[in-house]
C-alpha cells in the first residue's frame, strides 16, 4: 500500500492499483509540477477525446454514476442549437461523510481545471465555472487561475463561485440556481440542467472528480482507463473511508475491490463489522452482507445499495438504529424548506426514528416509518427524501432484530450511552483542518 501524508488528508491506494489521481506528493501542486505530467496537453480533435470517453465508460462520481460521454454529447448538442453552454465543476460536496472533492480542489487545482477545459472544449462552451463552498479550496482554485496563461481555456471564460455549504446546495439545478444569483436551493425539473442551465443556457454540471479524469483520458485513451476496474464500473474511484473508530482516510480504489480487502487496508476486522452506511448519507445502510460485496456499481446495485459519492462509514460499535436516528435527524434539519412532503416526511421519520433509538416507539410507530419509507419516495422537487427513505427501510429491512431490540427496551449498545451525532461519520478533523 503506499500511503501519503498530505497536510491535512491521509491518502492510500490499493496495493497494485497505480493511482492516477491521488498521485504522490505534499501540498497543492503547482503549475510547473502539472506541467510535468504532462498536464494542458493541447486538444486537436475533441470529437476524437469524446470518443474515448464514450469507449472508457466514465461514469459520474456525483452519486448517481451516470454516463459522462451522454451529458457531454447532449450539452453539446443543445448548445450548438441555443448558440452556447456552459460547464460547472461541482466541488460543493455536500455529503459530511466524504472528503474527496476538496482533496481534489486543494491539492490538484489544476488536474479539475484541465478536465474542466477539455469538457468545456467538447461542448463548445463560453463559459466555465468552478463551484465550491470550502474556502481553502476556493483560494487553491484562484491561486491556480492566476498560475494559468489567459489562452490556456482558449475563448472559454473561467469564474470560481463560493457558497454557504449545505447538503442540498450542491445538487445540480441548486448549483445553477446558485450561479444565477439566487439561493442554493433546488428547483423544480424540468428543466434540466441539460436542457436550461445557467443563464438559460444548456448546462454540463459535473463532479470535479469525474471531471479529473478526463485529463488522464486525453493522455492515455480508453483501453488504459478500463485496465482497472470492472467490466460496467470501469477505472478508480475515490473512496472515503469513515468511521470503526478509525481516522479518516481518502482512497483511490479500483472498482471492483472486495469490500474485504478495503477492511484489511483499513485495519479493521471484518468480526468487528455490524454493517456499513453506504454513498455518504444518501445508499442507506447495508448489514453484515456487506462483507460479500465488490465495490462496484453492479455488485451495490444487486444488494440493493450504492457506492455514490463513493462515502463509506463502516459500523462497528454503534448501533444501527441509533446511526439512522441520526441521519435521519441530519435530513430533518438539513431538508431545504421548500417542499412540504420532504420538509414534513423527514420529520416525522426523524421523529419515529429518534423515538425508536430511545426506547419510546411502538409497533404502530415502526410500521408508519416503514410506509413513509415507501410513499414519500421520488417525492420532492431534488433526491433527499429518496436519501431519508433508503436510511429508513434499510434499517427496517437489514437490522430487524436490532430493531425488535429496541421495542422492546432492550439494546444493549444504547443502554448507557447510545450513539448520537448531528453529522455522523463527517470528515470534520479534515474540513476544519
Ligand atoms: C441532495 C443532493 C445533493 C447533492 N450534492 C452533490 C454534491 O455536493 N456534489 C456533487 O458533485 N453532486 C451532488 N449531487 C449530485 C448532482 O445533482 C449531480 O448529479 C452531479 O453533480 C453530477 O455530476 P456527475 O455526473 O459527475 O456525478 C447531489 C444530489 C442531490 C440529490
Ligand atoms: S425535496 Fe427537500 S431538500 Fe429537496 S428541495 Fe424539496 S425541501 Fe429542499
Amino acid at each position: 500500500m503506499n500511503t501519503v501524508q498530505s497536510t491535512t488528508i491521509t491518502t492510500a491506494t490499493a496495493p497494485g492499483c497505480e493511482p492516477r489521481l491521488l498521485v504522490t506528493q505534499q501540498g497543492r501542486e503547482d503549475l510547473a509540477a502539472y506541467r510535468e505530467r504532462d498536464g494542458y496537453r493541447p486538444l486537436a480533435d475533441t470529437d476524437e477525446l469524446l470518443s474515448e470517453v464514450e469507449a472508457s465508460g466514465l461514469a459520474g462520481r456525483g452519486g448517481a454514476a451516470f454516463p459522462l460521454a451522454v451529458k457531454l454529447r447532449t450539452v453539446r448538442d443543445n448548445g450548438r442549437v441555443a448558440h452556447g453552454a456552459v460547464v460547472v465543476a461541482n466541488g460543493e460536496e455536500g455529503e459530511p461523510a466524504s472528503i474527496k472533492d476538496r482533496w481534489l480542489l486543494r491539492n490538484r487545482p489544476h488536474l479539475v481545471l484541465d478536465g474542466l477545459r477539455l469538457a468545456a472544449a467538447i461542448v463548445g462552451a463560453a463559459k466555465a465555472y468552478v463551484y465550491v463552498s470550502e474556502p481553502e479550496s476556493a483560494h487553491s482554485v484562484e491561486t491556480a487561475l492566476g498560475e494559468l496563461d489567459p489562452d490556456t481555456f482558449g475563448t472559454t471564460t473561467v469564474s470560481v463561485v463560493t457558497v454557504q455549504p449545505g447538503y442540498v446546495a450542491g445538487e445540480e439545478t441548486a448549483v445553477v440556481r446558485a450561479i444565477n444569483g439566487g439561493p442554493a436551493k433546488p428547483t423544480d425539473k424540468p428543466p434540466r440542467p441539460f436542457e436550461a442551465g445557467v443563464d438559460e443556457r444548456p448546462t454540463l454540471v459535473s463532479n470535479v472528480e469525474t471531471l479529473a479524469n478526463l485529463p488522464y483520458l486525453q493522455h492515455h485513451g480508453a483501453a488504459s482507463y478500463r485496465s482497472q476496474g470492472s467490466p460496467l464500473s470501469s477505472g478508480t474511484f475515490l473512496a472515503t473511508i469513515t468511521g470503526a473508530g478509525r481516522p479518516t482516510v481518502l482512497y483511490e480504489l479500483p472498482h471492483g475491490l472486495p469490500f474485504t480487502e478495503l477492511l484489511a487496508l483499513h485495519g479493521v476486522s471484518p468480526d468487528q463489522v455490524r454493517g456499513v452506511l453506504m454513498g455518504g448519507y444518501f445508499a442507506g445502510l447495508l448489514n453484515q452482507r456487506v462483507l460479500e460485496t465488490s465495490l462496484d456499481h453492479e455488485t451495490m446495485r444487486r444488494f440493493g445499495s450504492g457506492l455514490g459519492c463513493g462515502a463509506i462509514s463502516v459500523i462497528t460499535d454503534e448501533c444501527p438504529v441509533a446511526v439512522a436516528a441520526s441521519v435521519l435527524g441530519y435530513f430533518d434539519r438539513e431538508n431545504a424548506g421548500q417542499c412540504g412532503s420532504c420538509f414534513n416526511g423527514t420529520a416525522a421519520m426523524a421523529a419515529a426514528a429518534g423515538a425508536l433509538r430511545d426506547g419510546a416507539a411502538t409497533t404502530e410507530d415502526v410500521d408508519r416509518l416503514r410506509r413513509w419509507s415507501v410513499v414519500l419516495r421520488g417525492r420532492g422537487a431534488c433526491a433527499t427524501l429518496d436519501a431519508a427513505t433508503n436510511v429508513a427501510a434499510s434499517l427496517l429491512d437489514q437490522f430487524p432484530n436490532e430493531v425488535a431490540q429496541h421495542l422492546d427496551g432492550a439494546c444493549q449498545d444504547c443502554a448507557g450511552h447510545p450513539f448520537r451525532a448531528d453529522r455522523p461519520y463527517a470528515a470534520d478533523a479534515v474540513r476544519q483542518a
